[in-house]
């Protein structure tokens, strides 16, 4: 089946399975291997990606249902020219180690933050509860989210 969305600000059309799901979609056809694959069964968080505003698991989607959609990966939050203060955050608290969370854990701080960039420290921890890292502990993943709400305070119509 063919499928056509905006990817990270760009229109995409790709052809696909109906069985494959948005993750798969996202790696192995659209070859944006920033969305990494855990549990695969909705659990870990790993595969967030953000569809229009929302942090959603890419692999409980299926491609198809993307039609139309505005997918944003941990790739489309990125800037070529800076770190972004999302990640200068993440750098600047040790909020990784292996690294391999850390999509989910953009993608999802980038969607709470867009949205309530006011969140406390609670809010952020309810928000991440369903992105699970077995390296840093969640405290240095936390702070960095709670220093990179000012930016999204400036940025916030
Ligand atoms: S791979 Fe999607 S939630 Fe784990
Ligand atoms: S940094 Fe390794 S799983 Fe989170």
């Amino acid at each position: 089946m063919r499928v056509s969305f905006q990817l990270n600000g760009k229109p995409v059309e790709v052809e696909v399975e109906p069985r494959m799901h948005l993750a798969d979609c996202l790696r192995e056809e659209l070859r944006l291997t920033g969305t990494h694959l855990g549990c695969e069964h909705g659990v870990c968080g790993t595969c967030t990606v953000i569809i229009d505003g929302a942090a959603v698991r890419a692999c409980l989607v299926l491609a198809v249902q993307a039609e139309g959609s505005a997918v944003v990966t941990v790739e489309g939050l990125s800037s070529e020219e800076a770190l972004t203060p999302l990640q200068t955050a993440f750098r600047k608290h040790h909020a990784l180690q292996c690294g391999f969370c850390t999509p989910g854990m953009l993608t999802t701080a980038h969607a709470l933050l867009t949205e309530q960039p006011d969140a406390d420290a609670d809010r952020i921890r309810s928000a991440l509860s369903g992105n699970l890292c077995r390296c840093t502990g969640y405290i240095p993943i936390v702070e960095a989210v709670l220093e990179a709400r000012a930016a999204y305070r400036k940025t916030k119509p």
